[in-house]
């Protein structure tokens, strides 16, 4: 029996998972000097915690959730999304009677089964960031910031960031009352999933891709003709800290995004170079998820980026940078391989990349392995090296050539090099 992958799930190996390496080390670097501190939460969760925040009408929890009984008949999802873990484990380890200020990154596997196509796959991952117990609009101008400067250190460019308003308890409903009515009378001109979505979650409506949706919601009410006063300052604080941290934004009153948690601030960024997945990273703030999720009411707000979206957009040079000088050992002969072994532990602990290969024994196929794995340098001794104690240094790149280096001397010679 040959098994392969499941449909939409991806090995990631090499040469292609040192950009993947890069871009957490990157993500990394941004958040962590920014104070967040990195939570690993498990891929299973109740699926009801997913129903409850995510929403029971979003596509998410309608179609593409993987739920499953476990042995015991309690219901668990595989997570379609990290939001909605990173407040159960905050409010499970780090909230505080009073709900503490925290914030939190995260970097792993979502699950979603959507119909694969490029860019869009059923395990996917995310770099997520959320900030917890602060209500000040600048935190949500900060995070759309690092989610800015972590594509500005990758080198990407052409990211278009998108922001609106949703809204709040208070002046949301009104708005939803009015599109409701603006929307009624042309129900029949909707797809069929907007239909259903109209009198459960009719905002949703405006974000639909389709043609005639697309046609039938020109004109519609907007959201700015109904915020409350405190969602306004809301949003311009926002604006104003975009601008001062010189994060270039457009307004789009339409985008709503596919979770039902957020509020007042939404934000996405797209890429045109994506395709039809032209979504690279979206958030908001969801000041009561933490509440309606059993804790202290804290008002919340964050990000998640999609990586295999963000690694597509890496300039392809990205993947020689940052990799450590290699070494490659030849041994020829089995005295050789005896003498040398030590040495590779050596240089291994010296900072270098030390390859070797004891199974093959000509030098034309270990040099030929070398040059493949894109070596630095090989350090070659057979009976003859042996014998005077001077390893032969070949050059693989930039100025070749060949160095006799003395045995004893090759952790020296090497850590010059690094
Ligand atoms: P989301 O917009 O559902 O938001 O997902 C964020 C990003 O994950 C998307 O912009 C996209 O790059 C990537 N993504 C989503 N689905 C797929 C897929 N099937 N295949 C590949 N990439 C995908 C959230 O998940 C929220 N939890 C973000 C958030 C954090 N809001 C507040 N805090």
């Amino acid at each position: 029996m040959k098994f392969s992958s499941i449909k939409g799930m991806h090995d990631i190996g090499p040469p292609e998972v040192a950009l993947w390496q890069r871009v957490e080390r990157i993500a990394r670097e941004v958040l962590e000097g920014a104070g967040f501190s990195e939570l690993r939460t498990p891929v299973l969760e109740e699926e009801a915690l997913f129903t409850q925040s995510v929403g029971n009408t979003t596509e998410i929890v309608e179609k593409e959730m993987y739920s499953f009984p476990d042995r015991k008949g309690k219901l668990l999802a595989l997570r379609p999304e990290g939001t909605a873990s990173a407040v159960r484990a905050y409010i499970e380890h780090y909230a505080a009677p009073g709900g503490a200020y925290q914030r939190f990154y995260y970097i792993g596997p979502m699950f979603r089964s959507e119909r694969p196509q490029k860019g869009r796959y059923r395990q996917f991952f995310q770099i997520g960031a959320e900030v917890f117990a602060s209500s000040h609009p600048f935190t949500d101008a900060e995070i759309i910031h690092l989610a800015h400067e972590i594509f500005q250190r990758l080198g990407i460019q052409g990211v278009i960031l998108q922001l609106n308003s949703l809204g709040c308890k208070k002046c949301r409903p009104a708005y939803r009352e009015a599109l409701l009515q603006f929307l009624r009378p042309l129900a029949s001109k909707l797809c069929e999933d907007c239909q259903r979505r109209l009198e459960r979650n009719p905002l949703r409506i405006l974000d639909c891709k389709k043609e005639g949706c697309i046609a039938a919601t020109t004109g519609a009410p907007t959201v700015f003709d109904h915020l409350c006063e405190e969602c306004w300052a809301h949003f311009e604080g926002v604006q104003q800290g975009l601008k001062r941290l010189k994060t270039p934004y457009e307004i789009n009153p339409r985008m709503v995004r596919g979770l039902d948690y957020y509020e007042r601030t939404a934000f996405e960024f797209l890429s045109g170079e994506l395709g039809a997945q032209n979504s690279l990273a979206g958030g908001g703030r969801y000041d009561d998820l933490v509440k309606d999720l059993g804790g202290p009411p804290v008002p919340a707000v964050g990000f998640a980026i999609g990586m295999e979206r963000l690694i597509s957009l890496l300039p392809s040079q990205a993947s020689q940078e940052g990799a450590g000088k290699k070494v490659y050992v030849a041994c020829l002969g089995e005295a050789a391989q005896r003498e040398l072994l030590p040495i590779l532990s050596d240089l291994r602990r010296a900072g270098l990349t030390v390859m070797t290969d004891f199974d093959q024994g000509s030098l034309k196929s270990l040099l030929r392995q070398a040059d493949r794995l894109g070596t630095d340098w090989v350090i070659i001794v057979g009976e003859d090296e042996l014998k005077s104690g001077q390893a032969q240094v070949k050059a693989m790149k930039g100025e070749k050539g060949q160095t006799p280096v003395p045995l004893s001397g090759l952790l020296a010679y090497f850590q010059g090099k690094k």
